[in-house]
C-alpha cells in the first residue's frame, strides 16, 4: 500500500474505533446542519444518509480514503472504457449502453444495436411480425438466469403498470415444474421465445431454451418455430445454431458485464412490452445520475456517499449485512437484484494484482417489500444483537389511492425512526404503566419492549415511480457498487468464484445419470449413493 493510502485507512480506523460505539442520535446533537449535509438530490431522486452511524468528521475521512485509493482515476477509466475488468482484460462500459461512458465506438455500438432490437419490438408491437399461423405476438417468453434475467424482470415488474405490449414472463430456474407451470396458460401459437444468454453456455437457460422450443414444435403442429425465437447474446452463433433466425439475435458485448446489461437487448422483451419510448426514458434517467456520478464533488455526490456509508458499515464498524427495503411494490425485486449486483460483485478476497484485501469486503445483502417486512424479519433489526444497516426505498408521487401511498410513506418513516430511537427500559415501563399495567408486570415486561436504537438506515425517496426515477436508482446501486470496490481494492467485473460449483454440477449430473462415479468427500458421496437407491 501506497504510503498516503495507508495514512488515510489507518486515520479512518482510528475514528472508527473512537466513534464506532456512537451512532447517529449523538451525531445528531453534535452537528447542526447534519440533515441538510447528508441529504442529496439527483435525477428524482432524494437520499438522506443522516441517520447512518457516520459522523461528518467520518465522512471526511473516507472522502480522504477514496481519493487516496485513487477513485477519481478509476472513475476517468470506468467512464472512459478503460480496461478495468483486470483479470478479464476487458472495459466495464455499462454507460455506454446508456451514452455517458465508454469509447465513442462503444457508444455507437450500442446505439446501433439498441435501434435493431426497437425495430423489432415495433414490429411485434404493431403485428407486423407474427407466429408461424399468422397470429400476433401476445406473450414473450423471456429465458435467462442471473444478469440476463434479474434487471429485466426488476424493470418488468416496476413499470408493467404502464404495459401497452405483449406480456411478459420470465423463466430462469430449470425446476422441473417451471417451465409447465409458466407455459400451461400460454399458446404457442402467440409465444415469442426470447432466450439471454451472454455465453449462450449457461447450463440452466440451455436446459430451458431446448425445452421451450420443443414446446414451440409441438404447439405449431410441424411448422417451423422460427418466427417465434430471439436471442439476447455475445456469441451470436451459438444462438443461430441454436435456431434463432440470425436478424432476430441481438448482440451482447464482452465489454459490458452480465449483471449490468439491463440496459441493452438484453431488455428486448422489456422494450416489446413497455415500448421503446419508456425505455429510452429509463436509460436518460441512468444517464442522468451518471453525470451526477461523474461531475459531483464527492460529499455532494449520490452514488460516492452511498459507497462510502457501505464501506464504512462493512469494513470499519464490521456489519456483516445490509437490508434492502423498498416501500412500493413494484419495487420488491430490487433486493434480488441488487443481491446479484453486490456479491457478485465484492464478494472478493484479492486484489487485482492477487494479493490477500487486507479487510473484510462486500456485505450480504438481503431484504423484500417493506410491508410484509415489518411483519416479519423487522423484529431482528429493531432488537437483534446484530446491528443491520437498511436502505428503506420509498416513492412520494404514486398513483392510485392517496390513502394507500400515505400509508406507505407513514410506515418507511416511522420504520427508520423506531430503528433510530429506539426505547429505553423506563420509557417502556412508564408506557405499560400508562396503560394501568400493574408495576410488578410492568417491571416484568419492560426489558422485552426495551429497544437500543441507533440502528442505522439511509431513507431514499424516488419522485414517482416512472422510468426516469427507476433507471436513476439502479444506476446509483451500481455506481455505489463500484465506489465501494475501489475502496476494497477488488475488482468489480469477474465472478470467478461461481465456475466450481457449475463444474461440480455438471459432473454430477452426469455421475446421477449414468452411475459413473468421480472422487468426492465422504458426505457428497453419501448423498449420491442415497440420490441413486431413491431413483431406481
Ligand atoms: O453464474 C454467474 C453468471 O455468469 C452471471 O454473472 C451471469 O449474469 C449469469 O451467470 C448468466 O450468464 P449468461 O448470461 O452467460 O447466461
Amino acid at each position: 500500500m501506497d504510503s498516503s493510502r495507508e495514512q488515510a485507512f489507518d486515520a479512518l480506523q482510528r475514528l472508527a474505533a473512537e466513534e464506532g460505539s456512537r451512532d447517529a442520535r449523538a451525531f445528531f446533537s453534535d452537528e447542526n446542519d447534519r440533515v441538510a449535509a447528508f441529504t442529496v438530490q439527483a435525477a428524482g431522486l432524494t437520499a438522506d444518509f443522516s441517520k447512518q452511524a457516520v459522523s461528518s468528521a467520518a465522512r471526511d475521512r473516507l472522502v480522504d480514503a477514496a481519493r487516496a485509493s485513487g477513485l477519481a482515476d478509476a472513475m476517468t477509466a470506468l467512464a472512459g472504457g478503460q480496461p478495468i475488468n483486470a483479470t478479464e482484460r476487458r472495459a466495464a462500459s455499462h454507460m455506454a449502453l446508456r451514452g455517458t461512458g465508454g469509447d465513442a465506438v462503444a457508444i455507437r455500438t450500442a446505439e446501433a444495436e439498441l435501434f435493431r432490437v426497437f425495430d423489432f419490438a415495433a414490429a411485434i408491437r404493431s403485428g407486423a411480425h407474427s407466429g408461424a399461423t399468422g397470429k400476433p405476438i401476445r406473450t414473450i417468453l423471456h429465458i435467462g438466469i442471473g444478469g440476463s434475467d434479474l434487471g429485466p424482470r426488476l424493470v418488468y415488474k416496476a413499470l408493467m403498470a404502464g404495459r401497452d405490449g405483449p406480456q411478459i414472463r420470465f423463466l430462469a430456474s430449470p425446476d422441473p415444474g417451471t417451465l409447465s407451470r409458466v407455459t400451461r396458460e400460454l399458446d404457442p401459437e402467440e409465444t415469442l421465445v426470447f432466450i439471454v444468454s451472454k455465453s449462450f453456455g449457461t447450463a440452466e437457460t440451455r436446459a430451458n431454451a431446448l425445452a421451450a422450443k420443443a414446446w414451440l414444435e409441438a404447439g405449431l403442429g410441424g411448422r417451423d418455430p422460427a418466427p417465434h425465437l430471439a436471442a439476447a447474446s455475445a456469441s451470436p452463433g451459438a444462438a443461430a445454431e441454436f435456431g434463432v433466425p440470425r436478424e432476430a439475435v441481438f448482440d451482447m458485448w464482452d465489454w459490458v458485464g452480465g449483471r449490468y446489461s439491463l440496459w441493452s437487448s438484453v431488455s428486448f422483451s422489456v422494450i416489446c412490452a413497455l415500448g421503446p419510448d419508456r425505455f429510452r426514458e429509463l436509460l436518460a434517467g441512468a444517464a442522468e445520475l451518471d453525470r451526477h456520478f461523474l461531475e459531483t464533488t464527492w460529499d455532494r455526490n449520490l452514488p460516492v456517499l452511498m459507497g462510502l456509508v457501505a464501506y464504512w458499515n462493512r469494513s470499519c464498524l464490521n456489519r456483516a449485512s445490509q437490508a434492502v427495503v423498498p416501500y412500493a411494490a413494484p419495487l420488491a425485486l430490487l433486493p434480488a437484484w441488487l443481491q446479484q449486483l453486490s456479491m457478485e460483485s465484492l464478494g472478493k478476497r484479492v486484489t487485482p494484482s492477487g494479493a490477500p484485501v487486507p479487510g473484510e469486503t462486500g456485505a450480504v445483502i438481503w431484504g423484500a417489500e417493506g410491508p410484509n417486512g415489518q411483519h416479519a424479519f423487522f423484529q431482528l433489526l429493531h432488537q437483534g444483537t446484530s446491528i443491520i444497516p437498511a436502505d428503506l426505498i420509498a416513492v412520494v408521487g404514486r398513483e392510485g389511492p392517496e390513502a394507500h401511498n400515505r400509508m406507505m410513506l407513514a410506515n418507511a418513516l416511522a420504520q427508520a425512526e423506531a430503528l433510530l430511537k429506539g426505547r429505553t427500559a423506563a420509557e417502556a415501563r412508564d408506557e405499560l404503566l400508562a396503560k394501568g399495567i400493574g408495576e410488578d408486570e410492568a417491571d416484568r415486561l419492560a426489558p422485552h419492549l426495551e429497544m437500543p436504537g441507533g440502528r442505522p438506515t439511509s431513507f431514499i425517496a424516488l419522485d414517482t415511480l416512472d422510468a426516469r426515477c427507476v433507471g436513476a436508482l439502479l444506476a446509483l446501486y451500481e455506481h455505489a457498487v463500484f465506489v465501494q470496490s475501489v475502496l476494497y481494492r477488488v475488482n468489480a467485473f469477474d465472478q470467478y468464484g461461481v465456475e466450481l460449483g457449475k463444474t461440480l454440477a455438471s459432473a454430477l449430473e452426469t455421475e446421477l445419470e449414468t452411475g459413473a462415479t468421480g472422487a468426492h468427500d465422504p458426505s457428497t458421496q453419501a448423498w449420491l449413493d442415497r440420490l441413486r437407491k431413491q431413483s431406481r
